[in-house]
């Protein structure tokens, strides 16, 4: 399973990196508005530091102005994939993009039928947000297994990548469904390495291991 990071923040995009543990970066307007730096610096920087995909949306919502905004991000770095908002709109722009040989994600998915779409238009990634059905009453997680299903159902490509993650429950139940990748905020990815367990255990081996006679 691929992990993303969901931020546009360098501090935390280098911290989680140095783990080793981050294939991708997924930005959104909101995300890039927070740090207050233009988005070509951001997006510059954070290429430079992971060696993967790193999605960059589109703020154009017509198709003819989508298409010529994605080519432009898309030729900023050969791992950048265009994010495009799922509206009819982003179908043509995607299904465009697509044809070009430039990877799109469509985001802001919140159906499993929205998903069979972007994939018919040959996205490379869907993302469905999870965390904000969960904060509409919908379990967000039982689309994840509806597209994981009808993607397999007919081999498309279009890889699931599980977004809108809010705690580790979510990255655990995205994996055990089979979704290809989840994007995950900082604050999350910084719990997925830590038990109470671990530390206890390394504290008592190195006491321990004091009482070992030493030459
Ligand atoms: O990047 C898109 C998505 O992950 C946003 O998450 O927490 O704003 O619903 P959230």
């Amino acid at each position: 399973m691929k992990l993303f990071l969901d931020t546009a923040n360098i501090d935390e995009i280098r911290t989680a990196a140095s783990w080793g543990v981050v294939d991708g970066v997924t930005t959104n307007p909101s995300l890039v508005a927070k740090e207050g730096k233009k988005f070509i610096d951001v997006l510059n920087e954070i290429t430079k530091i992971v060696n993967g995909p790193v999605s960059a949306e589109v703020v154009s919502v017509k198709a003819e102005d989508m298409i010529p905004e994605g080519r432009t991000l898309a030729k900023l770095h050969k791992n950048i994939y265009v994010k495009v908002p799922m509206t009819t709109e982003g179908l043509k722009a995607c299904k465009q993009l697509s044809s070009e040989g430039i990877r799109v994600n469509m985001t802001l998915v919140f159906s499993s039928m929205q998903a069979l779409l972007c994939a018919k238009v040959g996205a490379a990634f869907v993302s469905p947000f999870i965390g904000r059905l969960d904060d509409h009453s919908q379990t967000g997680m039982e689309i994840i297994a509806e597209i994981v299903k009808i993607y397999r159902n007919y081999s498309y490509k279009t890889e699931v990548l599980v977004a809108s993650v809010r705690h580790p429950v979510h990255v655990k139940e995205a994996a055990m469904l089979g979704a290809d990748i989840a994007t995950i905020p900082f604050s999350v990815m910084e719990k997925l390495p830590t038990h109470p367990l671990t530390d206890l255990g390394l504290d008592k081996f190195l006491k321990d291991w004091q009482k070992v006679p030493k030459a």
